[in-house]
């Protein structure tokens, strides 16, 4: 029996960003032939040092970036933009300010996405909306309030809820936590896990901090310079990572007291 599609795969992806004036570019090596795949209801983390080229795999996962060699499948098919417009992709970014307009009430940024794709009565908008905000833990009073009134783990709680109204079936984290006290990452590290659990969307877990990455994550693909180091299980990589700088990765949370997990 064949296995199920994978919602995201990707197979020797290369990214290459040109950089300067037009007839003097330098070319920059993001990320080089990068293979993977992710199932449904899977997490997968990336891991890595900044610059070692998580966010653009990202951004090429999300289909805002053009991979330079390679190819990009979502569910089995080439991917089409239009995947991204029917609201079947999301990302969470570190700063929650990004999702949510200072200006407005966050139930409006909240229902956002849905407004966009045509979903026009009111009633039943704002029954998603308190709907998503019991889901993430949130007083469904704090739709009427604006984002500078709210905590950054209240502020948080509220751009994954606006991530996830549109149900979507591939969802980034990229550094959803790094900005947070360590107590409140660890409830956002909670949350994203039960609702990973309970919506079974696949999801890529972005983090320079492995502990946080392990926490969230069924695999764990482990970054630099461009290129996967290292690909094993979260138990594997808990017991013995294999790669020299994995294994230094390790020590420097293995030494800690107190981690966030
Ligand atoms: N838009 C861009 N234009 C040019 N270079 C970029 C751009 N975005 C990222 N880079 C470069 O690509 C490399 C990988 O960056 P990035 O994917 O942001 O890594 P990470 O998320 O792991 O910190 C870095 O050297 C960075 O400077
Ligand atoms: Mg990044």
């Amino acid at each position: 029996m064949s296995s199920p599609t994978p919602t995201l795969e990707m197979r020797g992806v290369g990214v290459t960003y040109r950089k300067g004036l037009i007839g003097r570019q330098v070319a920059a090596v993001a990320v080089t032939r990068v293979d993977l795949s992710i199932a449904r209801g899977e997490t997968l983390g990336l891991v890595g040092e900044s610059g070692s080229g998580k966010t653009t795999l990202a951004r090429v996962a999300l289909g805002l970036v053009e991979p330079t060699h390679g190819s990009l499948l979502f569910e089995g098919q080439s991917f089409d933009p239009k995947v991204r417009r029917e609201g079947a992709l999301a990302v969470v970014f570190q700063h929650p300010e990004w999702a949510l307009n200072p200006r407005l009430k966050c139930g409006t940024s909240v229902v956002e996405p849905l407004v966009v794709r045509g979903m026009r009565d009111r009633r039943d908008r704002n029954d998603l909306v308190q709907k998503m905000l019991a889901e993430v833990g949130l007083d469904g009073a704090l739709a009427d309030r604006f984002p500078g009134e709210l905590s950054g783990g209240q502020r948080q709680r509220m751009a994954i809820a606006r991530a996830l109204i549109t149900q979507p079936r591939f969802v980034v984290f990229d550094e959803a936590v790094s900005a947070l006290d360590v107590s409140v990452q660890s409830q956002i590290l909670n949350l994203i896990r039960r609702l990973q659990g309970e919506y079974g969307f696949a999801a890529m877990f972005i983090s320079h901090d492995l502990a946080a990455t392990r926490y969230v994550s069924h695999r764990i693909a482990v970054m630099r310079n461009g290129a996967f180091v290292e690909v094993a299980s979260a138990r594997k990589f808990y017991d013995q990572p294999e790669h020299p700088y994995s294994q230094a990765l390790y020590a420097t949370i293995a030494g800690e007291t107190g981690s966030a997990v």
